[in-house]
C-alpha cells in the first residue's frame, strides 16, 4: 500500500511515521514521536465523563495515571458514583476499583485541571433544534481549561468539531493568555472513535489520530493516548485531524443513505435488499457493506456532518452528496411511519387509534442510548397522527416524547394486543419469538427477512455494520 500523500503546509518539521501492514501510520522511534511518556504515572483531567469521557477514564487508570473526572452535570457525578451508567458489564468493576482506590476522583470544579499535567476535553458537540452545531458546551469547558491552564501542561480536544474548532477555542485564547503552544503548552486534537457497545473493536483496539499544534505537541499527546489506544497516526496539524474526523462520520452518513435508497429500489424490483448487499459484500476489494434501516442515530453519524455543512456556508462551495444523504436521512422515519400507514390501510385500518407496539427504541442494538434515535421520530410522528403508541425495549427503562409526554412500555408484550408491530432494532440476547405471532409487521431492520424465521436470540442474521440504528423500511413483511 502506499501511503498517501501527507500536507505540510507550513513547511515544518513535522513528525514522520511508518505504514503498518494494517495502513496505519504509527510513530517511529527515530522522529519526535513516541508512545512512552516522561511524565508518564501522573495525574490528568478528563473535562466531560459521558460515553467517551467515562471510559476514557477508566482506561487511563488502568495505564496508571490518576484521573480527575470533571463533569458539570451533578447527576451524571451521582450516578458514576453509584455504578448506574452504559458501560458494558464488564467495565463496572473497573470503575467502582478506580473509585474505590481513589484512582478516577470526581469533581463538578474545572479548577482542578491545575494540579494536573494534561487535559483531555470529552464533552458533547450536540445540533440544536435548526440542525445547526451547538457550541455551548465545547466553548465553555474550552475556556474553563484555558482559564486553568498551568505552563507544561498538554491539553488535548477530543470531541468532534468543526475545522479549526482546537484554533479557535484553543490555541488563540491560551496565546492570549500569554501561554504559547509548543513552547509554553501543548495542545492537540485526536477525535474519539468510541462505538459504545462494540465488542470487536473496543476504545483500545482501535487506531488514534492524532493532530498536534507542533510536533512536541504530537509527541506529548501521542505518549499520553498511545497506552490507552490501538495504534497513533500523526497528523500535520489538528485541522487535518478534525476534518479526519468529520470525513469518516459523513462517510459512514452518506453510505447508510445509499443502503436505504437499495432498499427502496430493490422493493421496487421485488428483491430482497439484504441478499443483494451481500451478494456484493463478497467482492474482496472496492466495495464495503452498509446496510438499510430507519435512519441514522446516536451523537455521531447524524450531527457531525451538519458540522461541515454549516462550516461550508460562507464559502461558494456546494456539497449535494452530503446535503441530500443528510436529508434523506432525516426524512428516512417519516418515509417509515408512511409505509405503516399503508401497511394498516392494506389491511383495512387507519392510523388514529390505531395500537401500535414500537419493538426497539435505544439507536442501535445492544446500547441503552436515546441520542438522536429514529425510533423516538416514529414514535412522535406515530402519535402526532392519532396511533397509540407503546415501545417494547429491555434496556430502556422510559420514553418520553418532545413535549415530555411519557411512551406507555410494554416489557411483555402479546401480539395480539396490537394492530401493528414495527420493529425498529432487535436487543441482542433477548427472546422475540412473539414476533411470529403479530397479526401486522413493519420490519425496519430488514434483517428479519421476509417470510424468515425470527430467531428467538435476537440476533439478527447479519451483523457486520450494526454501528447506528439501521432499520429498513421496506421489508414490508406483513404477515
Ligand atoms: N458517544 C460516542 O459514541 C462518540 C464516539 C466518537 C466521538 N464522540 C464525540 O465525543 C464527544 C463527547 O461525546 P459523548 O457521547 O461522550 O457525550 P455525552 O453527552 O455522553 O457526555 C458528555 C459529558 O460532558 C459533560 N459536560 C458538558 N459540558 C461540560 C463542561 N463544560 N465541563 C465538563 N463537563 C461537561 C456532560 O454533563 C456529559 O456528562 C462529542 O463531541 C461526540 O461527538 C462520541
Amino acid at each position: 500500500m502506499y501511503p498517501p500523500f501527507t500536507p505540510d503546509p507550513r513547511g515544518e518539521n513535522r513528525s514522520a511515521g511508518r505504514w503498518t501492514t494494517n495502513g496505519f501510520r504509527e510513530a517511529e522511534s527515530d522522529t519526535t514521536v513516541t508512545t512512552e511518556s516522561p511524565r508518564a504515572k501522573g495525574i490528568v483531567a478528563v473535562m466531560g465523563l459521558g460515553y467517551v469521557g467515562l471510559p476514557t477514564s477508566l482506561g487511563l487508570v488502568d495505564a496508571g495515571y490518576q484521573v480527575i473526572g470533571i463533569d458539570i452535570d451533578p447527576s451524571r457525578l451521582t450516578a458514576i458514583r453509584s455504578g448506574r451508567v452504559d458501560l458494558p458489564e464488564s467495565d463496572h468493576p473497573r470503575l467502582a476499583t478506580a473509585l474505590a482506590k481513589q484512582r478516577l476522583i470526581l469533581s463538578s470544579d474545572p479548577v482542578a485541571v491545575q494540579s494536573t499535567e494534561a487535559v483531555l476535553v470529552c464533552v458533547p458537540t450536540p445540533l440544536d433544534a435548526h440542525r445547526l452545531p451547538s457550541l455551548t458546551a465545547l466553548e465553555r469547558a474550552c475556556d474553563d481549561v484555558v482559564r486553568n491552564a498551568v505552563p507544561g501542561q498538554l491539553i488535548v480536544l477530543t470531541s468532534t468539531s468543526y475545522v479549526g474548532t482546537t484554533s479557535d477555542l484553543l490555541v488563540v485564547p491560551l496565546l492570549a493568555r500569554g501561554l504559547t503552544p509548543g513552547r509554553d503548552i501543548h495542545v492537540a486534537f485526536a477525535p474519539e472513535r468510541i462505538d459504545p457497545g462494540n465488542q470487536i473493536f473496543p476504545q483500545e483496539a482501535v487506531p488514534r489520530v492524532v493532530g498536534g499544534v507542533t510536533s512536541a505537541c504530537a509527541e506529548r499527546a501521542c505518549a499520553l493516548l498511545g497506552p490507552i489506544v490501538g495504534g497513533l497516526h500523526v497528523a500535520s496539524a489538528p485541522v487535518v485531524a478534525e476534518l479526519s474526523k468529520l470525513l469518516e462520520n459523513t462517510f459512514r452518513a452518506v453510505n447508510i443513505a445509499l443502503a436505504n435508497e437499495l432498499a427502496d429500489i430493490s422493493a421496487t424490483l421485488g428483491l430482497d435488499p439484504m441478499e443483494v448487499i451481500n451478494a456484493a459484500a463478497t467482492k474482496p476489494y472496492g466495495f464495503m457493506p452498509f446496510y438499510p434501516g430507519a435512519g441514522a442515530g446516536g451523537h455521531c453519524i447524524p450531527v457531525d456532518p451538519h458540522y461541515l455543512l454549516w462550516q461550508l456556508r460562507p464559502h461558494s462551495l456546494t456539497t449535494p452528496v452530503i446535503g441530500q444523504a443528510m436529508e434523506a436521512l432525516a426524512a428516512r422515519p417519516g418515509r417509515m411511519v408512511d409505509r405503516a400507514v399503508q401497511l394498516l390501510s392494506d389491511a383495512g385500518k387507519g392510523l388514529r387509534g390505531a395500537r401500535v407496539l414500537m419493538t426497539g427504541v435505544a439507536y442501535k442494538p445492544g446500547v441503552a442510548d436515546l441520542r438522536c434515535s429514529p425510533a423516538l421520530d416514529m414514535i412522535q410522528l406515530l402519535a402526532e397522527r392519532g396511533a397509540e403508541v407503546a415501545y417494547h425495549d429491555p434496556l430502556v427503562d422510559q420514553v418520553r416524547l418532545a413535549e415530555g409526554h411519557p411512551v406507555r412500555s410494554d416489557p411483555a408484550p402479546l401480539p395480539e394486543d396490537y394492530d401493528l408491530v414495527v420493529v425498529y432494532g432487535l436487543q441482542p440476547g433477548f427472546d422475540y419469538a412473539w414476533l411470529d405471532r403479530c397479526r401486522l409487521l413493519l420490519d425496519c431492520t430488514y434483517r428479519l427477512g421476509i417470510g424468515a424465521e425470527i430467531p428467538a436470540t435476537g440476533e439478527l442474521r447479519d451483523e457486520r455494520d450494526d454501528d447506528f440504528g439501521q432499520v429498513d423500511d421496506v421489508a414490508l413483511s406483513a404477515r
